[in-house]
Order: structure tokens, then C-alpha cells, then sequence
């Protein structure tokens, strides 16, 4: 067995870059320069720039990036918000404690991504935004999203917080995830495709007057020291942080290369079983494996396999186990079959830029044992 095997290898990343991750540190130390020191615009104009959007407004999570951007809309007490119920739980969080209301909706099967053709069905006069997650590194159907939001004067908020750097194009919508509705959002969670060492997350939008509001709620509601225009909060990315995601994105492309490559020898080992669906691919969308998540048979095929790696010393991850809409803090009474299938058959296994050949093929050989022997 190799000796140690994370999920996500962040201290080989931290090795590959570290003289010059320190020297970047070292130099805002000796600045002092801790908050909205140099690094974090620098970062912010490299990241807009490799994006291809206008704005990018950094903060302190991925969460915050997420209440900024609903708060910068205003939105009226119980306003819907129509996501899938099969996702993280930043977002009802979010939208429950902003006082708006998520309606949950369906995922498709395959691709694990909001299920499109069931929006327009949930949309009534108190609809107010789509909020698609780019759930695991690919782009949902932003096409089919941003004709409906058109046709029924609709927000669209995408989570990106998994999917930075994946690329969607149709004949109509192309650009990077996060920039094609009206503001979009991600995490710099240190597993993410683009982590920084700690908390940190951005906003991004094209739109001049959402990026001032965003940028103001941000900083206490203040374009102006001591001028607050607006009830804001506190949410920052330090310039330490900033810093090291400076080093990191020339990188960002590299990394989802190698995230593609050991997606492709897991999916090449992978596609001919039938007892284990590999992750299938979204139309018009690139996929940048923030996760690698395969479907198994059953619940208790799933959990069997996540207890044999255990055993083998390899970790893998269930996300997510629970479906929002069945989580007690964000209880809906609706049916919704393919999230609660799907979180019951869901395994990810680790996936990372550094993960080493020899370990995914001890990792891949361990799964074709387990179901031989079974
Ligand atoms: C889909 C999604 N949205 C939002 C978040 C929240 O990001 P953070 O942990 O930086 O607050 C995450 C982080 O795990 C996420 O995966």
C-alpha cells in the first residue's frame, strides 16, 4: 500500500510551488500590508482577465461570495430561488438566511447537474432567480438557464465554488463557468480546483453598477471610509491568502489538465463495468474534476466499496449523503427521486493535479479486486 493517500494532496501541491508560495508570503509580512494589501487586486485583475469578465470582487469564503451576491439584489422577503435540492448546503443557507425561500428542484440522472426541463414547471410570481451549481466541475445547461430567466425576467446566480477554469459553449452562451448569468460565485476552499491556504472566495459579474453594490456590501456598506450607504458585512480575502492564490493561478489550466488526465485512466478503467456508472459528460460543458464522483448499483454496493478502500487505506468521500430538501435545517416536503437516489449511490474518489500514477493505479486495482472477489 502506498503510505499515505489524502483525498486531495495539498502539501505535494504546497512542495511543487513552495519558494515561491514563501517569498510571496514573506514579502506581505515584511509589508504589513494585511488587509486589501496589492496582492488582492493584482489577484482580482489576473483573475478577471483569465476568466474573461469584468469584475471580480474577492472575499472571505465561498459561502460570504454567495450572500453578497443575493444581497447585492434586493431581493423582497420570500422570494424564490429555484436550485437543485442535490448539492452543498452554502446556498439554502444563504437564501434561508436572507429570509429568501429555495425551491428545490431535481438533478439529471447523468450528469448530477440541476435538471432544466423541470424549471419552468416550480416558476410562479414570486420567482426571482435560478440558481444553478456547477456541481463537481462542469457548467449546467447555461443555454436552456438563461433563455428561461429571459423569458420570465429571472436572476441568474451561478455557484461555481467547483467548477473554476470549466468552460461552457453553445451555439448561442460561451464563456468560463461563473461569468454567464448575472453574477457568479466561488470558493478558494484550500481542496478546491484554485485553494488558497485558508478561507477566501470571489464574485464575479459584467455588470458595473451589482459590481459596485457587491464591492461596497463587502467593505460594511461603505464605497467611502465611514460613509456606509448600505447595511454590508465584513468580507475580505487577506492579502496573505491573495498572495498565494497569485502564485497559483498561472497554474490553473495545468491543474485541470492533470485533474482530466487521471479522470480519463479512472473512466478508461472504469467504463466497461456495469456495476459502476463513471461520471458522465454535460453538453457544451468542459469538466474540470473538482470531483470524481462515480454512481454504484446500490446503497449498499456503495457503502461496501467505501468501507473495502477504508480498509485498503484509501479515502473516498460521499458528496453529498443527504439532499438538501431532506436535511433538517432545510426540511421541503417534495419528492425528489433522482437526488435521493443519487446521494444514496455517490462515491468520489481522490482526484488532485499531484495525485501520483502509482497511486490511482493501486487505487483503481484495489475496486476491480473488490468486485471480482465479490
Ligand atoms: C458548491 C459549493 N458552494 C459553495 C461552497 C462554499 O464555499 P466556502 O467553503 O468557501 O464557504 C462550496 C464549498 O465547499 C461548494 O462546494
Amino acid at each position: 500500500m502506498p503510505q499515505t493517500m489524502p483525498m486531495v494532496n495539498l502539501q505535494a501541491q504546497y512542495h511543487r510551488f513552495k519558494n515561491d508560495i514563501d517569498a510571496a508570503v514573506i514579502q506581505v509580512m515584511e509589508s504589513a500590508d494585511f488587509i486589501q494589501g496589492s496582492q488582492v487586486k493584482n489577484f482580482e485583475n489576473a483573475l478577471a482577465q483569465l476568466l474573461n469578465v469584468k469584475h471580480v470582487i474577492s472575499c472571505a469564503n465561498g459561502t460570504d461570495a454567495l450572500q453578497l451576491a443575493f444581497m447585492s439584489l434586493d431581493l423582497p422577503e420570500g422570494s424564490e430561488i429555484i436550485t437543485p435540492s442535490f448539492s452543498y448546503a452554502a446556498l439554502a443557507e444563504v437564501i434561508y438566511l436572507l429570509k429568501l425561500k429555495p425551491v428545490f428542484i431535481d438533478i439529471n440522472e447523468n450528469s448530477f447537474l440541476i435538471d432544466v426541463s423541470l424549471i419552468e414547471q416550480v416558476i410562479t410570481p414570486k420567482s426571482k432567480a435560478i440558481a444553478p451549481v456547477h456541481l463537481f466541475g462542469q457548467v449546467a445547461n447555461m443555454e436552456f438557464i438563461l433563455e428561461i430567466a429571459r423569458k420570465h425576467n429571472l436572476y441568474v446566480i451561478e455557484d461555481n465554488a467547483q467548477a473554476i477554469g470549466a468552460e461552457y459553449c453553445s451555439t448561442s452562451v460561451s464563456g468560463f463557468g461563473g461569468t454567464l448569468g448575472h453574477i457568479g460565485t466561488t470558493s478558494f476552499f484550500p481542496s478546491k480546483n484554485l485553494g488558497c491556504f485558508g478561507d477566501g472566495g470571489a464574485v464575479f459579474t459584467n455588470d458595473d453598477d451589482l459590481a459596485m453594490k457587491i464591492r461596497m456590501i463587502a467593505n460594511h456598506g461603505q464605497a467611502e471610509k465611514y460613509k456606509h450607504q448600505v447595511i454590508g458585512i465584513n468580507s475580505r480575502l487577506d492579502s496573505i491568502q491573495a498572495a498565494i492564490l497569485g502564485v497559483k493561478l498561472p497554474h490553473l489550466k495545468s491543474f485541470t489538465h492533470s485533474r482530466q488526465a487521471v479522470a480519463d485512466r479512472y473512466n478508461q478503467s472504469f467504463e466497461s463495468f456495469e456495476w459502476l456508472r463513471v461520471p458522465q459528460k454535460e453538453m457544451n460543458s468542459t469538466h474540470v474534476f473538482n470531483q470524481y464522483t462515480l454512481a454504484l448499483k446500490s446503497k449498499e454496493d456503495r457503502d461496501s466499496l467505501k468501507e473495502n478502500l477504508s480498509i485498503n487505506g484509501i479515502p473516498s468521500m460521499i458528496y453529498y449523503p443527504i439532499p438538501l430538501h431532506k436535511q433538517p435545517a432545510y426540511f421541503q416536503n417534495v419528492s425528489l427521486p433522482i437526488s435521493e437516489k443519487i446521494s444514496d449511490r455517490v462515491l468520489s474518489l481522490p482526484i488532485c493535479p499531484e495525485l501520483s500514477i502509482e497511486n490511482q493505479e493501486y487505487i483503481i486495482q484495489t475496486i476491480l479486486k473488490f468486485y471480482k472477489n465479490k
